[in-house]
């Protein structure tokens, strides 16, 4: 009953954001509804993608770093993660971690989460993990649990999904939500190459392409839209000026989709802008998240400075 009404709930964002974004003079939709199931695993597979170095890039530098990064989070630290998809990064913080307080992987992909917290339960039998499915942009209840200090883990650059706007005010609810003393422990894809970011959007397999579309297909089955799927082009680029990656469906020719009662109209060439992922300039972050309430004081990254791995301290709140 209690899943049948959050199923409910979730389903009258999805459609009221669905029909905010597409009436937009530029349609848009939010990349958090990327991750259904499907588009959950269909992620994990890009995360596999010889073009796709973030996920080996951050692994490789926790591998790396595991030592001096399990130190700095300290022992008896209860430990959040955001966004935690298939919690597979983590297990190399667990590994290394002097006796976590226990571990909440928070994420809007229901299902997934859970499959990943029973596979961690079964590895880590004496942990106390405790999936939350919530939406972290808003506010959401860490369970209590005794600890010396909290910290939350964010990697994948999932932080460049944001705009900065967005991005700082969720910088401002991390410093709240771990209290003064407590850590950050921020996973940022730095900018470089844009020809090495625009091969790692637009892989030779076509997994990301499938991940772009997988939007529209979830639109139409949780909504009973009438989307033309394979009418839709994935396009991804860099915008320099904006120091990011832009996703986009660009419609093939001129056609209609019905939402619900709601018709759109797209033009041949119109675009559905479906995800930004920001690179970052780790001195320019520490900046803003300075201002945010949180002191950057650990950088690890790797030899071809490509992603970065840092903790932030939590400051006392003025
Ligand atoms: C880019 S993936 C990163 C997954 C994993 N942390 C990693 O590093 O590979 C983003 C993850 O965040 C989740 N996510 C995106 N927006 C979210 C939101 N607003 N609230 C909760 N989870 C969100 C997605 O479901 C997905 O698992």
């Amino acid at each position: 009953m209690m899943n049948a009404l959050i199923a409910t709930r979730a389903n009258k964002c999805l459609r009221s954001d669905v029909l905010a974004g597409l009436s937009l003079r530029r349609k848009r939709l939010p990349s958090k509804y990327f991750y259904d199931a499907v588009g959950s695993r269909l992620f994990d597979r890009i995360t596999d993608l010889p073009e796709y170095y973030p996920t080996r890039t951050e692994i490789g530098i926790m591998h790396a770093n595991a030592g001096a990064i399990s130190e700095r989070c300290g022992s008896r630290c209860l430990l959040i993660e955001l966004g935690a998809g298939s919690a597979t990064k983590v297990r190399i913080l667990l590994d290394r971690l002097d006796r976590a307080a226990g571990y909440v992987p928070v994420d809007v992909s229901g299902e997934h989460l859970r499959a990943a917290a029973a596979t961690l339960a079964a590895d880590y039998p004496y942990l106390d993990i405790v999936p939350v499915v919530a939406d972290f942009t808003t506010r959401f209840a860490v369970p209590e649990r005794p600890s010396r200090r909290r910290v939350v883990y964010f990697p994948g650059s999932t932080i460049g999904n944001f705009d900065p706007p967005e991005a700082d005010a969720l910088l401002r609810r991390i410093a709240h939500l771990v209290g003064e003393g407590g850590g950050l422990l921020l996973g940022v894809d730095l900018r470089k190459d844009p020809e090495v970011l625009e091969r790692a959007y637009n892989d030779a397999a076509g997994v990301t392409a499938a991940f772009n579309r997988n939007l529209l297909v979830r639109i139409n089955r949780e909504l009973g839209a009438d989307f033309d799927v394979q009418a839709f082009r994935h396009v991804a680029y860099y915008n320099r000026e904006e120091s990011r990656i832009e996703m986009h469906l660009v419609s093939d020719s001129e056609q209609q989709a019905t939402v619900g009662s709601t018709t759109f109209d797209f033009r041949a060439g119109e675009s559905i802008h479906t995800e930004n992922s920001y690179k970052y300039d780790v001195a320019e972050l520490a900046v803003r998240a300075g201002a945010c309430g949180l002191r950057l004081d650990d950088t690890w990254t790797d030899a071809r400075g490509y992603f970065a791995v840092l903790h932030f301290t939590a400051t006392p709140t003025a």
